[in-house]
């Protein structure tokens, strides 16, 4: 007999804030609007912000009804732990060519949004067929840029969140589930 064990929390997080059959289901909804999009035959490439959206990534590409190649992007902005600053720095460009393809960027979550503002102009320089951004979470009370997700999975609170890809200094990557974290002094 074997059964799923679900980590149970540590001391550092307050509660469950998305479970991981709630993540699964919106995964299978994000998947199927975007395979409903791009319909032209034009290649797609998808391209995931690591760390942090490396598992929302896999999910949601190995749903996908549509031919696509995937591709990974790293960036990092300075400033505190739970705090980015809008200096935004290119650590690890993607591989591919990106001319006259459809591009889809996927990020874990839409905080101040300096990140994906950035990524989005560095990437339309580079003239892709279309350019369209997708997360799985959002803080829109955070928000400091005019930007606006294609496709989004869920919208937040302003609290500090772990799990499915997220960490809190590179701990609880791998939680099946979104966990809020007790706010440290
Ligand atoms: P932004 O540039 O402020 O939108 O921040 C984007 C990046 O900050 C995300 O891709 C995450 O890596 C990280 N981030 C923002 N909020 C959280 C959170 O609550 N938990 C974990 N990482 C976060
Ligand atoms: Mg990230």
């Amino acid at each position: 007999m074997s059964s799923i064990t679900i980590p149970p929390l540590s001391e550092d997080l307050i509660r469950v804030l998305i479970d991981a059959d709630t993540i699964e289901r919106k995964v299978s909804e994000l998947s199927r609007k975007i395979s409903d999009t791009y319909q032209d035959g034009k290649e797609l490439v998808v391209v995931g912000v690591l760390k942090g959206a490396f598992v929302f990534t896999a999910d949601l590409c190995r749903q996908l009804h549509i031919p696509h190649t995937v591709d990974f992007i790293a960036l990092s902005s300075y400033g505190s732990k739970t705090d980015s600053t809008g200096n935004v720095r290119l650590i690890m460009d993607v591989r591919e060519d990106l001319a006259d393809k459809h591009v889809l960027i996927v990020e874990d979550i839409l905080d101040s949004g300096y990140t994906l503002d950035y990524l989005k102009r560095n990437f339309s320089t580079r003239q892709p067929a279309s350019l369209k951004t997708a997360a799985l979470l959002s803080k829109p009370e955070r928000l400091a840029v005019d930007i606006t997700l294609d496709f989004l999975g869920f919208e937040i609170p302003d609290v500090w969140v772990v799990g499915y890809g997220l960490d809190y200094a590179e701990k609880y990557r791998t939680l099946p589930y979104i966990a809020e974290m007790r706010p440290v002094e």
